[in-house]
């Protein structure tokens, strides 16, 4: 990675990091949640115009990967899950329900969140799709690879464009992780092969 960037991002993460500390906010990383936890989440994601809506039963789904959450006198107070595509026998991951308390907003505890999900599937292959420059900023400080729609396997693009908002170069940005980048040849190759 760029070492500027890389310098700039784990400063922003450690100051987020001492914030948490500040406020008393934990930082837990689990597959567990309760029902009713779930349900209030679920809500949120549909009532958030920016949130893709996830029922409970998605949800389950996406916590069987792992999620952290920021919490503070066992309320939560942030969270972001992982999504799972299925793609033949490979996983694609990708970030979501991203959201933080309005009272812990802009001090960078979305980026702390990204950050820690994005080095959790650094040995996966983890793509983002955004619309939004800030997430294209926080994309770059992640290390993650801005790549166009021609350099995707077209079996990858028409399982991910399940989610409606692919083909769309103008709208969207497309990043991937160092190591999705690394096998990206390799792993259009195999998918060529499957079809
Ligand atoms: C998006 C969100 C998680 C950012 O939390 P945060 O702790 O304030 O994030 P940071 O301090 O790292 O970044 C602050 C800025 O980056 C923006 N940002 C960071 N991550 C973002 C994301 N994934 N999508 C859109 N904007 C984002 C914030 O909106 C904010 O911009 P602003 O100053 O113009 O308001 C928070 O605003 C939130 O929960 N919003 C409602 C849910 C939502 O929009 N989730 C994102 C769905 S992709």
């Amino acid at each position: 990675m760029n070492s500027i960037l890389n310098i700039e991002k784990n400063t922003v993460v450690e100051e987020a990091k001492a914030y948490c500390d500040a406020q008393g906010l934990d930082i837990v990383f689990t597959s567990e949640i309760s029902k009713t936890q779930l349900q209030i989440i679920s809500e949120r994601t549909k009532k958030l115009p920016a949130m893709y809506h996830a029922s409970v039963g998605m949800l389950l789904d996406r916590l069987n990967n792992g999620c952290y959450l920021l919490m503070k006198d066992g309320e939560i107070c942030g969270h972001i899950f992982a999504h799972k595509h299925v793609i033949d026998k490979y996983s694609v991951y990708e970030r979501s329900s991203l959201w933080v308390h309005k009272t812990y907003r802009n001090h960078n505890l979305g980026l702390l969140l990204m950050d820690l999900l994005t080095k959790k599937f650094n040995k996966d292959f983890l793509i983002s799709i955004a619309q939004e420059p800030t997430v294209h900023n926080n994309n770059e400080l992640l290390g993650m690879k801005f790549i166009t729609l021609k350099d995707l396997s077209p079996i990858l693009i028409e399982t991910l464009e399940k989610l409606g908002k692919l083909r769309d170069e103008y709208k969207y940005k497309y990043y991937v992780n160092p190591y999705f980048e690394s096998k990206i040849n390799q792993f259009n190759k195999i998918l060529k092969n499957k079809i």
